[in-house]
This record gives C-alpha cells, sequence and structure tokens, in this order.
C-alpha cells in the first residue's frame, strides 16, 4: 500500500470567521475535477490538524481521546489520513467513493474528494457512546468553514451504508466510519 505525502495546507485566507460563518453552505453541485493536494491538505488540517506539541487538535475531541480520524476517498482509493507527517497512508486501492453512495445522489461517485470521519471504537471504548458522533460533526463544520474560505463546494453526509463503506475501505471491525464530507469545486 501507498503513502502520499500531501504539500503544506494551502491558507484558508483572509475570510474572517463571520463571513466563514456566513458563507457556509452545503452544495451538492460540484465538478469531477480534481482538488489540489494544498486544498486536500487545508481541508485535513481545518478539521483534525495537530495545534499543540502534545497532539491537540483543531476540532475537540472527547476525553481527548482523539479516537476519531480523518480518512480520504479519491479515485485512487481510500486513504488514512496522518495528521502529524501529513501523509495520505492507503487502505484500499480500489475507488471506493460509489459505495458511499447507497442512498445518495449519484454525483458523489464522481466528486473528487470524500472525507470519512471514522471512530476507533476501541479507543472510544470508555467514552460514552455518542461522543465520537460529537467529534466527528465538529470536524464536519471545520470542513465546511474551510471549504467557504477555499471557495469549495460541499456536504457532509450520514446516509450511506457505513458497514459496507467500512468494508470497502478496508477497515477492521473496530473502525467505524460515521459521517462524511463530500468536496469538489463548484459546477
Ligand atoms: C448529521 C448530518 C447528516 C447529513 N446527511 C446528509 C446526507 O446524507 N445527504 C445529504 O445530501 N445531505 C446531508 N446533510 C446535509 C443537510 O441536508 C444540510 O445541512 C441541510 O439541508 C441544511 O443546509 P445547509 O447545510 O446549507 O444549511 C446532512 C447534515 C448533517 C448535519
Amino acid at each position: 500500500m501507498k503513502t502520499i505525502q500531501l504539500p503544506a495546507p494551502k491558507t484558508l485566507g483572509t475570510l474572517t470567521l463571520e463571513a466563514a460563518l456566513k458563507a457556509r453552505r452545503t452544495n451538492r453541485e460540484c465538478t469531477n475535477a480534481a482538488l489540489d493536494d494544498a486544498e486536500l491538505a487545508a481541508l485535513l488540517w481545518a478539521c483534525a490538524g495537530l495545534t499543540t506539541e502534545d497532539g491537540r487538535r483543531t476540532t475537540p475531541s472527547t476525553l481527548d481521546l482523539r479516537a476519531v480520524s480523518p480518512y480520504v476517498l479519491r479515485a485512487d482509493g481510500a486513504w488514512r489520513w496522518n495528521a502529524a507527517a501529513n501523509t495520505l497512508e492507503q487502505t484500499a486501492e480500489e475507488d471506493v467513493r460509489k459505495v458511499s453512495t447507497a442512498y445518495q445522489f449519484e454525483y458523489v461517485e464522481k466528486a473528487p474528494v470524500t472525507i470519512v470521519f471514522v471512530a476507533d471504537q476501541e479507543r472510544a471504548k470508555n467514552a460514552r457512546p455518542t461522543g465520537v458522533y460529537v467529534d466527528a460533526g465538529t470536524m464536519g463544520q471545520s470542513c465546511y468553514l474551510a471549504a467557504a474560505a477555499l471557495g469549495l463546494a460541499g456536504c457532509v453526509r450520514a446516509s450511506f451504508d457505513h458497514e459496507e463503506l467500512r468494508k470497502a475501505m478496508k477497515l477492521g471491525e473496530k473502525l467505524e466510519p460515521i459521517v462524511l464530507f463530500t468536496c469538489g469545486r463548484p459546477a
């Protein structure tokens, strides 16, 4: 399985937080054009980037367990983001974006990037069961705000077959895909 070094995240620009909050919108109308890796790195940094030497992140985590991590679905497979190294570590070689569309719009089969927030339920076993879902929710909002700052179209999605996607991404049984953020250039 491959590892890809991502470039430094693209700057999130000069949009004020207030402006980003106002601009945040679900937009399912995106083209199939690939995102730059620097844009992808910016989205990943926004949702789970490290901001302190002891590993605190841009988003909060239940009991400080950091049990939810972003994975990436693209045409070239499924990948786990290693935040410390800013690398993508491949978990599956196949294009599994279509598996994230079980009950949903066909556009996500071709949208260039879907970020999957995956809970490590073994790591979270002593937390309240709802904790990791809240973690993932905050990550989704960070992706929305980063997409607004980058001028990208995005949508949080929870309606998919979680078990089928877990298997397609070749994740262990304790790793649970919770929610997705599908992103691309606005059509
Ligand atoms: C937890 C959650 C799950 C969602 N699941 C889906 C989904 O499966 N498919 C979809 O198209 N939109 C989904 N959405 C997006 C909502 O439809 C969208 O946020 C809502 O229509 C409000 O639009 P806005 O985000 O532009 O304010 C979801 C949003 C949230 C917060």
